[in-house]
């Protein structure tokens, strides 16, 4: 008895002294562990008397509870204490700023976009869409180019392979969004008052051609559109759009199979020190063609145009990103260079209104 009164004092001293979790399964090793005092006390019993079994059995058994009681607590106690110190050493400030999230960026020719979008839709045009993947009836014949017509070569268009023994007319990608001028006709007549951004497919390559490209095509027709209205909204679009005091506009003659009489549209601008800056300088950038629709054309699109006559135009939004924001080379848009799109990209929260300001 006095023995296991021994171990008793031996074993919860032990514990209550164990600094940390390790000394304390040390001492639980030593006293319940296989080869523990205890556990070969326990084994002891066989050999006694069943008397002395009667005493030393219980005291045993109560001992060895009381040293697995005092172990848990003794663990509990230790982990309290690391958790407080650790609390205790710790801490956040709160006031610091947080660790910014990486934010993505609006791409230039989708802010162009939106900024080309909000400008018509000020001057009463909604949006119109049509397929990149075009039949040659809309993106040539139904606009007054035969099969036979130079500007189908001109054009550097990409044909869709046909599969062997397939002989209708080829597809092509879209050489112009002019293809949705007929389209939306059709689809919804006239009067009408329309836009049509989009990609745009012709094989040519150089600091301001790439292979893809984005237009957006204008329409407009009614009883009575002349071409001092086409003359008037593409001013008001640019002085809108460029935001720059003395944006300066040359309207050439020219010839498209689909307008009559067509003009093209050149804008001021200088190329000094690798600058691209509009408004100065004595270069012109070409930036849109234009012209009255020709009948044949409303004709296609199920319009009479003994009735109906109005303006067609059709920009090309990378232009007029590259001049608007300083860019000089065409090709970086499309080269995904995550450099370049953060510096020339902008934030999603700022949606160009008219009212806030186009770009900031
Ligand atoms: N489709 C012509 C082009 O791609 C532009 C244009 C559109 C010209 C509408 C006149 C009228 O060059």
């Amino acid at each position: 008895m006095d023995d296991s009164t021994d171990l008793r004092e031996k074993y919860l001293t032990a514990i209550a002294d164990a600094g940390d979790e390790a000394a304390l399964e040390g001492v639980r090793l030593a006293a319940l562990g296989k080869k523990g005092e205890v556990s070969q006390r326990m084994r002891g019993l066989g050999a006694m008397t069943p008397e002395e079994r009667q005493t030393a059995g219980p005291a045993l058994n109560a001992l060895k509870d009381e040293i697995a009681a005092a172990l848990a607590e003794a663990r509990a106690r230790l982990a309290d204490a690391a958790l407080g110190s650790r609390v205790a050493g710790q801490w956040s400030d709160i006031t610091l700023d947080p660790r910014p999230l990486p934010q993505g960026t609006i791409h230039p020719v989708s802010q162009a976009m939106e900024e080309i979008s909000a400008i018509f839709a000020d001057l009463g045009f909604s949006v119109a869409e049509g397929p990149q993947v075009e039949s040659d009836w809309y993106n040539f014949d139904a606009l007054n180019i035969p099969p036979e017509h130079p500007a189908r070569q001109t054009m550097d268009t990409f044909y869709m392979a046909r599969a062997e023994g397939d002989n209708r007319p080829p597809h092509v990608l879209r050489t112009h969004t002019s293809p949705v001028q007929i389209r939306h006709m059709q689809d919804s007549g006239v009067p009408c008052r329309v836009i049509a951004p989009g990609r745009v497919y012709r094989a040519d390559y150089d600091q301001t051609h790439t292979p893809m490209f984005h237009q957006v095509e204008g329409l407009a027709i009614d009883r009575d559109i002349s071409m001092a209205n086409l003359k008037w909204v593409l001013e008001e679009f640019c002085r809108a759009f460029f935001e720059v005091d003395g944006v300066e506009l040359k309207f050439r003659a020219s010839h498209f199979p689909f307008t009559e009489p067509s003009a093209e549209v050149d804008i001021r601008c200088s190329w000094a020190g690798g600058q691209l800056k509009i408004g100065e300088g004595d270069d012109w950038l070409e930036i849109l063609g234009s012209g009255m629709v020709h009948p044949k054309v409303l004709a296609a699109a199920g319009v009479d145009p003994s009735i109906w006559q109005g303006f067609a135009f059709g920009m090309g939004i990378d232009r007029l990103a590259m001049l608007k924001y300083g860019i000089p080379d065409l090709r970086a848009f499309f080269e995904s260079d995550l450099r370049w799109l953060r510096h020339y990209g902008f934030s999603a929260l700022d949606v160009p209104t008219l009212q806030a300001g186009l770009s900031r």
